[in-house]
């Protein structure tokens, strides 16, 4: 038998009723927020994550599912395209293709398939989708605002309320501009120094390139040690004090509690000051529902113009486990099942389908060589508030025996006035 890969899986009714639930109220919350959606390409060049993620980073060195595409003529040059492991650098991409800040402000969200080649368990798959937003735009356009923050983060707040989502945590944390950022490294190369021999190979090397990458690591050998290393808040210059006290102040306005996480440092380069997730009890090992921060450089690092941004992902394969609704809660039953009764008869039962459906009726059809107790038994089995009978002398007269399945109650009802009586109730 032939399996989905490893680390990738079907979504099936009725589940998928709750993912369209989550995807139909997440769209109502970003019109309210005048968001508009973007689809970027699911691969892009392996360099774009490279540049954009950061080559030191687990997804870029570990977990990218990348290939060599050759083209089609002997003379073709290869050219390496990756399975995007998340959307922001494809975002970016995209807005510095198409000039979009032409337009000013650019509030823009998606809903897809990311790809990461990591170890599967619950709540982390090797497919997975993301619901992400970014706010990018010219610095006059008031990108640069910790009030861009504080309102990313109110969304979300209402977001994960709007489905229904309760007992989250918000962790905040600054991470500074890159100068800042360049100060922590050095003193964080320094306090690695004597001590690093002791690390894995992976720390050893980031302690070279990118210590602030150390932060990553998951061996439970070198917690203790990274334990006694500096945090980057001592660091941070008055510029990007000052933004994230702006930030924090906002939220206290508003009413968003959040905790302050000094050691938040986010698994991906391109971050700059504001940085966060929202956790879950109910998620275990893996529980950050959602990821994002601020990444003020990443335009420039891509070769476009100076456009700072903030924005964020949701797991939703995390979001739909933390779901407190049920699939049969969000799913709309049939309202009639109808059954032909008699040869000849799927043709009346066709046409009365058809007028039900323009009313918003959901319409199951049977068949005419159907028994009866075969059709309640079918009506009985997928839920149908109503079962109509469609016979002979039914037709004939235009008029059709309908009866309410949970009360047994059945009446006889003229064709024009079947839709209003099914609506009803
Ligand atoms: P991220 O933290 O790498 O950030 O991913 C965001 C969220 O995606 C995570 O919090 C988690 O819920 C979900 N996720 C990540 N990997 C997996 C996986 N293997 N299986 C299931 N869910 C997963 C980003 O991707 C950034 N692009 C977010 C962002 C947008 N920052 C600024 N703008």
């Amino acid at each position: 038998m032939i399996k989905s890969p490893r680390g990738t899986r079907d979504l099936l009714p009725p589940d998928t009723a709750l993912w369209n639930f989550v995807d139909a109220a997440v769209r109502d919350v970003f019109r309210a927020y005048n968001f508009h959606e973007i689809r970027t390409p699911i691969f892009e060049s392996t360099e774009l994550f490279a540049r954009g993620v950061g080559e030191e980073t687990d997804i870029v060195s570990k977990e990218m599912f990348t290939w060599e595409d050759r083209g089609r003529a002997e003379s073709d040059r290869g050219h390496s395209l990756t399975l995007r492991p998340e959307n922001t650098a494809g975002v970016v991409r995209a807005y510095i293709e198409h000039k979009l800040w032409d337009r000013g402000l650019n509030k823009l969200f998606y809903i897809g398939p990311q790809f990461r080649r990591e170890r599967p368990q619950k709540g982390r798959y090797r497919q997975f989708y993301q619901i992400g937003a970014e706010v990018i735009g010219p610095a006059s356009a008031g990108s640069q605002s910790p009030a861009r923050d504080a309102e990313i983060l109110e969304l979300l707040a209402t977001l994960l309320d709007r489905v229904g989502i309760t007992g989250w945590t918000l962790e905040l944390n600054s991470i500074g501009s890159p100068a800042d950022r360049a100060k922590f490294n050095e003193a964080l190369r320094k306090a690695l120094e004597p001590v690093v021999g002791k690390m894995c190979a992976d720390c050893q090397r980031r302690a070279v390139t990118n210590p602030l990458r150390v932060f990553d690591c998951k061996v439970p050998e070198d917690q203790p040690i990274i334990e006694t290393l500096p945090n980057i808040g001592q660091f941070l210059d008055e510029t990007s004090r000052a933004h994230f006290d702006a930030v924090k102040q906002i939220l206290d306005a508003v009413g968003i509690p959040y905790t302050e996480n000094p050691r938040l440092v986010r698994g991906l380069d391109y971050y700059t000051h504001t940085a966060f997730e929202f956790t879950h009890g109910a998620l275990g090992a893996q529980n950050a529902i959602l990821g994002g921060g601020r990444y003020d450089g990443l335009s420039e690092a891509l070769g476009g113009p100076p456009a700072p941004g903030i924005g964020f992902a949701i797991g939703e394969d995390r979001l739909v486990l933390s779901l407190a609704a049920t699939a049969e809660s969000v799913t709309r039953k049939p309202d009639v099942y109808i059954a032909p009764l008699g040869v000849g008869m799927n043709r009346e039962a066709a046409r009365l389908a058809r007028e039900l459906r323009r009313y918003d009726l959901v319409v199951e059809l049977g068949d005419e060589t159907f028994r009866l107790k075969k059709s309640f038994e079918a009506a009985d089995k997928i839920g149908a508030r109503y079962i109509l009978i469609v016979g002979e002398n039914e037709a004939a007269a235009n008029a059709f025996a309908l009866k309410h399945l949970a009360s047994g109650e059945q009446v006889i009802i003229p064709r024009n006035a079947l839709a209003q009586r099914i609506l009803q109730k």
